[in-house]
């Protein structure tokens, strides 16, 4: 070439280059238009109530920021966008480059067990950990004789492996270990079948969305075992938990809403779980004809999937009421979510289930209640409303919102947790609720729902109180505390957990929470939103601070404390790290102890999935 022609292409370059440049700013002004259009007003500084901030934004990997926008949560939000103003929108936010992380570089890195030897259902004779609440009262007690782990032994574990979750910045998963496998769910659409000490891989089953209730492994008919999930696109499965193949799946409830967080819980061959939506999140779209969805419960044959039934918690059907300023016409009535496991009690032959918020406003008298199902019909027998007119979507919280909308918005302070059924010690029964709004409810289940006692623990709030479950066992309750939204200006008090008798509600201690050791962090806080996990002696409570604490249960004072921040080198090859823990709480099979780590949405963001157990010998 010669000096001319060099000097011509060096200019082409350039040229080049200023292009891209300007292209790239034309981008840039593009996806900033869009996000004052249709995000800031609720992703602003500050940000609404439960809607992750710019900064935390700016962490998720931009494929996820559109994926929210094309089919997840912000589908409707992002309603008034084209599809190249959506995608520039996900570039202008986050910092991560586009195509830098995808949920396919999981697979290609897997790393698949040598050899895999068949589980039969003799494997349910060895320590084994299968549900949310492990039991049907739901008390999130594992036994010593399956835990294989006591106040001892804690010092002696250490991080064997961790899985990371490709793209994902939020994960809870409760898994299921039975024999020498652990099946976890994914933020990712996908279920895995992993050695338990190894986390080496035996299959994955991708699911069409993300996976976070609980999964249940079961004996089969034939002599296989059944593998029962469902996904928050409302989607539930049955697999073949030796090769992930899948026996049937299908969508029990119709609305495009309706997504699965409720684990199910398997009796007498039949399958109990409820159902939830995103429709509160659609509500505050002016477009959005809000709002038709309404909380249910599905009973289904586990052999077959064949329905048994199907019961709502609000028995009316939702018809046109008023409409907005702009004409859009809203419905009702709408609302009580179930996002938690039922809690089976054979003796009186219902099912509990704790229920959300109302949508539309009036709000219904089986919101953010606790509502008794017939086990055999789906028939409501009775149900006890602890927070009356609480009608809630994010139109209550959306700055531009059609003031029609707004109209009688309620606190938000959904059941978000399983209550937990009890024998009192001087006889009777005792049927415990824990409350977003920090308050613990005790009822009679025989009396239909009686008061015995409440107790307020915290302030309490849309994210605030009792979120994700407490623990029993034969006289005491375990619950930890989540404030961290309402102690956003005081971060080191948004946690805490306190013992409390069940008869009667008397506090036998309580453990503030310790003080974060991140407050320069975004969404560092000391909240204890997790799911408690109890064994005999010792209490655990995951924490926003990306701390997994122990408690001694007779005195409350931490006996164990590991700090989950940071990066994890993962058996999967995908990079992961810890942040704020939410959500499930650990799973303790045979000495070892299993948990997640990340909170995106409005804590610290991560993706791993921790494996504890003993200490190589020396
Ligand atoms: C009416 C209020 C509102 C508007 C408008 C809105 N968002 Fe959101 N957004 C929220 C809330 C609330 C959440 C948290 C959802 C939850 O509670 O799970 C959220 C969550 C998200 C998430 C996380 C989703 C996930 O699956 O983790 C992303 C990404 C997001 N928003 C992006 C956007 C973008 C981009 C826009 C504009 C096109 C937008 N949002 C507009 C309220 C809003």
């Amino acid at each position: 070439m010669t000096t001319q022609h060099i000097g011509r292409a060096l200019a082409a370059l350039a040229g080049l280059a200023l292009c891209a440049a300007a292209a790239a700013n034309e981008d840039r002004a593009i996806g900033q238009g869009a996000f004052e259009k249709a995000c800031m007003a609720c992703h602003g500084d500050p940000p609404v109530a439960r809607a992750p901030s710019r900064a935390q934004l700016a962490k998720m990997p931009p494929e996820k920021i559109l994926q929210a926008q094309l089919s997840g949560l912000m589908a409707l939000q992002a309603a008034a966008l084209n599809e190249l103003e959506k995608r520039a929108v996900a570039i202008y936010l986050s910092d991560i480059e586009w195509g830098t992380v995808t949920a396919e570089r999981a697979d290609e890195q897997l790393a698949m067990c040598e050899n895999s030897t068949p589980l039969t259902a003799a494997a349910f004779d060895q320590p084994h950990w299968v549900g949310w609440g492990l039991d049907a009262a739901h008390s999130h007690f594992q036994p010593a004789s399956q835990a294989g782990l006591t106040a001892a032994y804690l010092d002696g574990l250490e991080l064997k492996w961790a899985f990371g979750h490709a793209g994902a910045t939020t994960t809870t998963t409760q898994p299921a270990v039975v024999g020498d496998r652990i099946f976890i769910g994914s933020p990712t659409g996908a279920i895995y079948a992993l050695d338990r000490k190894t986390g080496c891989a035996h299959w994955k089953y991708a699911t069409a969305g993300e996976v976070r209730a609980a999964i249940i492994v079961a004996p089969r008919a034939d002599g296989s075992l059944g593998l029962y999930a469902g996904d928050r696109k409302g989607w539930f499965y049955a697999l073949d938990a030796n090769s992930g193949e899948l026996l049937w799946r299908l969508r029990p409830e119709a609305h495009p809403w309706a997504m699965i967080t409720s684990s199910p819980y398997l009796h007498d061959g039949t399958l109990y779980f409820g159902i939830a939506s995103f429709e509160e999140l659609a509500g505050g779209s002016p477009s959005y004809e809000c709002c038709t969805f309404r909380g249910s419960v599905v009973a289904l044959d586990a052999e077959s999937g064949a329905r048994k039934w199907h019961s709502y918690v609000i028995d009316e059907e939702p018809r046109p009421t008023k409409k907005m300023t702009s004409g859009v016409q809203l419905y009702g009535p709408s609302g009580a979510a179930v996002w938690s496991q039922p809690t089976i009690d054979t003796r009186a032959g219902v099912l509990y289930v704790t229920t959300g918020d109302s949508y539309s406003a009036p709000a219904a008298d089986t919101s953010d209640a606790i509502v008794a199902m017939d086990l055999a019909t789906g028939a409501i027998k009775w149900h006890k409303q602890m927070t009356a007119d609480d009608a809630f979507t994010t139109a209550c919280v959306a700055p531009n919102a059609d003031p029609v909308a707004k109209e009688g918005c309620g606190p938000d302070i959904d059941f978000g947790s399983s209550a937990i059924l009890r024998e009192l010690p001087g006889g009777g029964r005792i049927l415990l609720a824990g409350q977003k709004s920090g308050v613990m409810h005790a009822i009679d289940p025989d009396a239909e729902g009686a008061i015995v006692w409440q107790k307020r623990l915290s302030p309490g709030g849309v994210l605030g109180g009792i979120e994700w479950g407490f623990a029993a066992d034969d006289e005491h309750l375990y619950v930890p505390i989540s404030d961290v939204w309402e102690n956003r200006a005081t971060p080191g008090h948004a946690g805490g957990i306190y013992k409390l008798r069940f008869a009667d509600g008397a506090e036998v201690w309580n453990t503030p929470a310790a003080a974060p050791d991140c407050t320069d962090i975004a969404g560092c806080n000391a909240g204890q939103p997790a799911a408690a996990t109890l064994i005999p002696g010792v209490v655990f409570s995951g924490a926003m601070d990306g701390h997994m604490r122990a408690y001694d249960t007779a005195t409350g004072k931490v006996i164990w404390d590991v700090d989950t921040k940071g990066s994890h080198d993962t058996v999967n090859g995908v990079p992961a790290s810890g942040g704020s823990i939410k959500g499930a709480g650990v799973t303790v099979v045979d000495g070892w102890v299993y948990f997640s780590s990340g909170y995106g949405l409005f804590g610290m963001p991560g993706n791993v999935f921790l494996a504890y157990g003993p200490k190589a010998a020396p």
